[in-house]
């Protein structure tokens, strides 16, 4: 076996793709947040950015070009990262093939056990979120129907209805302790553990993860709560 291949096939192999995948799907998860923001300008930013997206990388790129690399991007990194923790998962299982009730988390932290259900959650999410507001299907009320082009209307419409802003919220909070847990641990996965750090990556990945929460979560406040129309 080569020492990739010998490296790809280790737990610590696999925890390092988790992180490495993990850190460009946080940066997506990121900019996508910061790029929605300008659903606060108005519906003119809003739709003026979203068409930019189909643009960017122009006139060298073709319209879309730069967009598929950045989907494709995100498909492998999602998919090598569900990989790599289902395989973790079941090397762990093998290692100590103890009862799920029987096992004890003095340690672990709310975060660190929800991680699984946390995934599957975002995961489910991801679908609804793609059909919703991607690729139009009616997966909300007639109210909501969906506009080509009017990123603005699809947004506004689909989160005046309550349980549509509800869907995003808790996806957006089971997010939020996904994103913290998992930044936490990238550093442990990386290597950088020393003690002295661990109070400054307390901070940082409470700081991400609220920065990323409270910027999604607001979205749909705003809008049920009438600032957004
Ligand atoms: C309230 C929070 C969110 C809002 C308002 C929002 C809004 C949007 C909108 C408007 C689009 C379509 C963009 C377009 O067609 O131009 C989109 C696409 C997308 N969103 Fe979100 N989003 C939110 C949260 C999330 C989260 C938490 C995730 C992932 C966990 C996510 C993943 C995606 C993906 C993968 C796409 C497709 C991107 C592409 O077309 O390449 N979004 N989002």
């Amino acid at each position: 076996m080569s020492w990739f291949s010998r490296v790809y096939h280790s737990a610590i192999g696999k925890k390092a793709v988790m992180a490495v995948t993990g850190i460009f799907l946080f940066g997506w998860i990121f900019l996508h947040m910061v790029g929605n923001l300008k659903l606060y300008l108005g519906a003119e930013h809003l739709n003026a950015y979203a068409a930019w997206l189909i643009t960017m990388g122009g006139p060298a790129l073709p319209n879309r070009a730069a967009l598929w690399i950045v989907r494709i991007l995100l498909i492998v990194a999602v998919w090598l990262h569900i990989q790599s923790a289902t395989q973790l998962t079941l090397m762990n299982r093998r290692a100590r093939p103890i009862d799920y009730r029987e096992r004890d988390y003095p340690a672990a932290t709310y975060a660190a056990r929800t991680m699984r259900w946390g995934g599957v959650i975002i995961l489910l999410f991801v679908f609804y979120h793609l059909a919703h507001l991607t690729f139009g299907k009616p997966v909300v009320p007639a109210s909501a129907t969906f506009i080509e082009g009017d990123v603005y209307h699809n947004v506004v419409a689909g989160f005046q209805v309550w349980w549509v802003s509800a869907i995003y919220i808790i996806a957006n909070l089971a997010l939020g302790l996904h994103l913290y847990h998992g930044l936490w641990s990238m550093f442990q996965s990386l290597g950088l553990n020393a003690p002295k750090f661990n109070a400054w990556r307390r901070y940082f990945a409470t700081a991400f993860a609220l920065i990323v929460t409270l910027g999604n979560v607001s979205f749909p406040v705003a809008v049920l709560a009438g600032l957004v129309r």
